[in-house]
């Protein structure tokens, strides 16, 4: 039974690389930043005065959190990003999500024979046994410039779209920092992880090394 865990940085192609290996190989893949993403959109959907205790808040919808009820388009903003990343340092919320993204791959491993988890510390704390390991990052204007097309960018004038660009930088860089300075399952690449640069490759051609590793032809 395989496991493959993908870890890196916001935009740097690791979820269009689950998604792709999950075609490929028929293991359902999973996005755990979705699962932060929909605690961090039910919390942003509360009254302002109602997060005073963000924690446990978090931990409620954690709880009952299903993976049918994600649903990827609403979730996408940096404003629930940012939320995702800021209550990703509670342990027991981290908790929580672990058990379920542990749930996710026995069941998936057991029925089909395999998964994909791709997130922040998959290879480091979810997955640390996992039988392939990948480290996804970016230089931080490429990975801004893909957020931007991402967006509906056609009408905006040259410089609207600097400015659009700067901010979206500023953004993941404040993200980036919280994600790999929290005391508790940082960002950082696992030891026996393949560490891979997608700033000059596009995502086939980050397919097919990975697909090289996979079938050991590196
Ligand atoms: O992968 P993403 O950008 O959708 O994740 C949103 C935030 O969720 C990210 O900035 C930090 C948090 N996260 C995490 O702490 N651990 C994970 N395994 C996945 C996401």
């Amino acid at each position: 039974m395989i496991e493959i865990a993908i870890d890196g940085t916001a935009g740097s192609g690791k979820g269009t690389l689950g998604k792709n290996l999950s075609i490929k190989y028929g293991y359902p893949h999973l996005d755990t930043g979705l699962m932060f993403r929909t605690v961090a959109y039910s919390l942003l959907s509360i009254k302002k005065n109602d997060l005073k205790n963000l924690e446990s808040l978090s931990c409620e919808f954690a709880k009952s959190l299903s993976f049918i009820a994600i649903n990827e388009k609403k979730l996408r903003s940096e404003e629930t990003g940012f939320m995702a990343s800021k209550i990703a340092v509670f342990p027991k919320l981290r908790n929580i999500l672990k058990l379920k993204q542990i749930e996710f791959s026995n069941i998936n491993k057991k029925k089909y024979g395999g998964c994909i988890l791709d997130g922040r510390d998959i290879g480091t704390v979810i997955l640390p046994n996992a039988d392939f390991k990948f480290f996804i990052t970016a230089s931080i204007e490429i990975r801004a410039k893909r957020r931007l097309l991402e967006k509906n960018i056609s009408c905006l004038q040259e410089q609207n779209v600097e400015c659009m660009l700067q901010s979206i930088i500023k953004d993941i860089s404040r993200r980036d920092k919280v994600d790999k300075s929290r005391l508790i399952s940082p960002l950082v690449p696992a030891k026996d992880a393949f560490i891979i640069d997608t700033s000059m490759i596009d995502p086939n051609e980050l397919m097919s090394i990975v697909v090289k590793v996979i079938e050991g032809r590196n």
